[in-house]
């Protein structure tokens, strides 16, 4: 209990003198741990001083009995306002046969650390019991360290909370934006399962995200699941995890991730890639909030909030019996819908000026001005790819690095984005508009123009492009120019 890193200091409160001697005097064999650094004689001075002079001090040892009239629990509780971890030890005059437990009960309700009762006045030399009296100095000033330390851990855990909220700020202030963060900021506020829908690069894991960390869940663990990313096999033993000896070459029990999420927030993207079994086994954890590991009887009690997303048609899903109907309308109880940037055309300079701005910073490059013909053009792109694809193109409309981007240097961003994607997506072409059913012929020339521009891509010359199309080179020089290619 000696074991004390420097000097406890004290702010003593007391008015009489002869009692200030004993306390000095009951302390003096560990003057090198302990020391009275101020002594005042009134709660108005103390709370002066405290206020003054922060940090100063670790404990206060307050007479109950002062003059001033600010004293008793209303000083603790102002003290306790300045720093609360102060600790303070109060003494009060001794009164035999006095068994008043609500007085002494109130003052450690008002935030004393513990509470004594003065000698009575004959006797000269200690104020009380001088080894009780030391040893709860230093069990004070142990609580008092405990506290600054969980208080600067738990400050350090609100500012990295405050930093991911940050990076991952949602931009948007259209009216549908507007909305979807009104629902996370209600949602976040309750532990109800959520599903997130929407196309891809809408996005829904910045949404789940903010769910999580403007949650009272926020300082637990945010655990992303791309069910779609895990082999059929794992899934299960990833998510509930298994006990050692379940199966061959399980030689030590591994925690599924719902245990790793314990008190925190489990986010299930792409849920519908979930395999069957492991949809019947997710719906017991809501239903229950218990988990089923596998090699072990009895289930294990959870509290993890369910987010999951999705950017397929989950209904669909339903009715062909790849998802199971009860593990979907248990998902459901909140959607949030993250709509197309295409339905928020009135965001799109506003992303273009926060991406343009981080990016840049982020290459080590000046911030490149857009001008009116090239900002009108990407309003009015289509944005197959939505938020996901206009980062993209921001990143490339740098690396023409040009101080002024033009039209023709957003149409060369987008172009290069659209023809890998060709190969790479299922959904090139959005077959509606903004409702409207884009008539055949337009959608031919689009996906001609595409198909032509991905083969022209991928060869080295045009001869070899119009091989690969089976044209004549006359007519593949005929039609590039239908198409406005060339
Ligand atoms: N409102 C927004 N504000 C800022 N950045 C955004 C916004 N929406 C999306 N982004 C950014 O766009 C990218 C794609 O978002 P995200 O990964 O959340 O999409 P998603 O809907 O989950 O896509 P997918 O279905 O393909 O998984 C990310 O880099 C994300 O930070
Ligand atoms: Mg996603």
């Amino acid at each position: 209990m000696l074991n004390i890193d420097g000097q406890i200091k004290i702010l003593l409160i007391e008015d009489e003198e002869y009692d200030v001697r004993r306390v000095k005097n009951t302390i003096r064999p560990f003057e090198d741990k302990i020391k009275i650094n101020e002594v005042v004689s009134n709660g108005k001075a103390a709370l002066e001083i405290l206020n003054n002079r922060r940090g100063e001090f670790d404990l206060v040892i307050m007479d109950f009995q002062i003059a001033g009239g600010l004293m008793g629990e209303e000083l603790i509780v102002k003290i306790k306002e300045i720093d609360s971890s102060l600790q303070i030890i109060v003494i009060t005059k001794m009164t035999i046969n006095l068994s008043d437990y609500d007085f002494a009960s109130n003052l450690l309700k008002a935030g004393a650390y513990w509470y004594c009762t003065k000698y009575p006045g004959d006797i000269e030399e200690f104020i009380y019991q001088p080894t009780d009296f030391v040893i709860s100095i230093f069990n004070a000033y142990q609580k008092r360290l405990l506290e600054r330390e969980s208080s600067k851990s738990h400050h350090k855990l609100r500012i990295s909370v405050e930093n991911i909220l940050k990076q991952r700020e949602i931009i948007g202030e259209s009216p549908v934006m507007l909305k979807l963060k009104e629902a996370i900021l209600k949602y976040s506020q309750n532990n109800v399962t959520t599903l997130v829908r929407g196309a891809s690069g809408t996005g829904k894991e910045l949404v789940a995200y903010n769910i999580h960390y403007k949650s009272e869940r926020k300082f637990e663990n945010f655990i992303v699941i791309n069910c779609g990313s895990i082999p059929n096999e794992l899934v299960e033993s990833e998510l509930f995890g298994y006990e050692k000896g379940s199966f061959t070459g399980a030689d030590k029990r591994k925690p599924g991730l719902f245990e790793v999420a314990n008190k925190g927030t489990i986010f299930l993207d792409e849920v519908t890639e979930l395999p069957f079994s492991a949809q019947v086994k997710l719906l017991r954890v809501i239903q229950d909030g218990e988990i089923e590991k596998i090699g072990r009887t009895e289930k294990i009690r959870v509290d993890v909030r369910i987010i999951a997303a999705t950017n397929r048609n989950i209904e669909e899903e339903v009715r062909h019996k790849n998802f199971r109907e009860d593990l979907y309308y248990r998902l459901n109880v909140l959607p949030i819908f993250v709509p197309e940037l295409k339905q928020r055309k009135l965001d799109i300079p506003l992303f273009v000026d926060y991406f343009l701005t981080q990016e840049s910073r982020e290459m080590g490059k000046d911030k490149p001005l857009i001008n009116s013909e090239a900002m009108s053009f990407l309003i009015h792109y289509g944005w197959p790819g939505n938020v996901r694809e206009l980062k993209n193109i921001v990143q490339r409309i740098l690396f023409i690095d040009e101080e002024i981007i033009t039209e023709a240097h957003v149409k060369m961003a987008v172009s290069l984005f659209d023809s890998p994607l060709i190969i790479e997506s299922k959904e090139v072409f959005s077959l509606q508009n903004d409702g409207r059913i884009i008539p055949l012929r337009e959608i031919e020339k689009e996906f001609r123009a595409k198909y032509f521009t991905f083969v022209r891509n991928n060869s080295e010359s045009d001869t070899e492009a119009a091989k690969k199309l089976g044209l004549a080179p006359p007519n593949y020089y005929r039609m590039a120019k239908e198409l406005g290619l060339k």
